[in-house]
């Protein structure tokens, strides 16, 4: 059983990564529109966004298939690339229900402009990004995912320490109650932020590079077989 509270006071206790200009690039776009503390709303965004590396990834491993099938090392990689990604975009988008279904729950008026106009923009360039990112370096974009990740870990346990309330709210949902059994609001939401922890772990691991905080589950990776997007290490 993973003491919730705890992982959260390791998560805060932790610095944040050294974020590089990419990273930092878009926190600054996202703070602009959205203001800098996480939000309903914001956490709505990013997860709407969350998903579509992962979606670029497994979309690049599919056309490698087909083209090299017939390389074990290849097939091998791709094949636990994909699993993975498959894995982490599910659960982005049961955060993403989550966050949703709190903003029903909580009577949260949804804007055109801010909760779907906005968001749909982010989407059409983002999706561009990723795409051409991994097109041009995949372990550059699994370690830009890493900082990302810590980013999200960051912001959802800090959003529980500044919104003690959560800790008194029961909840009630048949969507939350699809990934476990919480007491409280404030238990979902550090189950989040310990979720983000797992996917910059796995991230970091597909860069061939250690964890940097203590992991929840097992870790996966490998290291990119030589030729997959501008990469030159040995086959993994
Ligand atoms: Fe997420
Ligand atoms: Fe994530």
């Amino acid at each position: 059983m993973v003491d919730l509270r705890r992982e959260q006071q390791a998560t805060l206790a932790r610095p944040r990564m050294q974020y590089g200009l990419k990273a930092r690039l878009l926190f600054w776009g996202m703070d602009l529109l959205y203001g800098k503390p996480l939000t309903l709303r914001k956490a709505q965004v990013l997860e709407i966004l969350a998903r579509i590396p992962y979606q670029a990834w497994e979309i690049r491993q599919y056309l490698r298939l087909t083209r090299l099938y017939e390389d074990a090392a290849s097939v091998a990689w791709s094949r636990r690339v994909t699993s993975w990604t498959r894995a982490a975009q599910d659960n982005e988008f049961w955060h993403l229900l989550v966050i949703d279904e709190r903003m029903r729950q909580t009577g949260f008026r949804k804007s055109w402009l801010w909760d779907r106009w906005l968001p749909r923009v982010a989407v059409c360039k983002y999706r561009l990004f990723s795409r051409l990112l991994c097109l041009f370096s995949i372990r550059s974009a699994f370690h830009l995912n890493a900082e990302f990740e810590d980013h999200a870990e960051h912001e959802y346990m800090q959003f529980v320490a500044d919104h003690p309330e959560l800790d008194e709210e029961p909840v009630d949902s048949a969507v939350v109650r699809e990934q476990g059994q919480f007491a409280t609001w404030g238990d979902v939401f550090r189950s989040i932020g310990l979720d983000e922890r797992e996917h910059m772990n796995n991230s970091l691991a597909f860069c061939g590079l250690p964890s940097v905080a203590g992991a929840a589950s097992p870790v996966v990776g490998g290291t990119p077989p030589a030729g997959e997007a501008g990469e030159s290490g040995t086959a993994g």
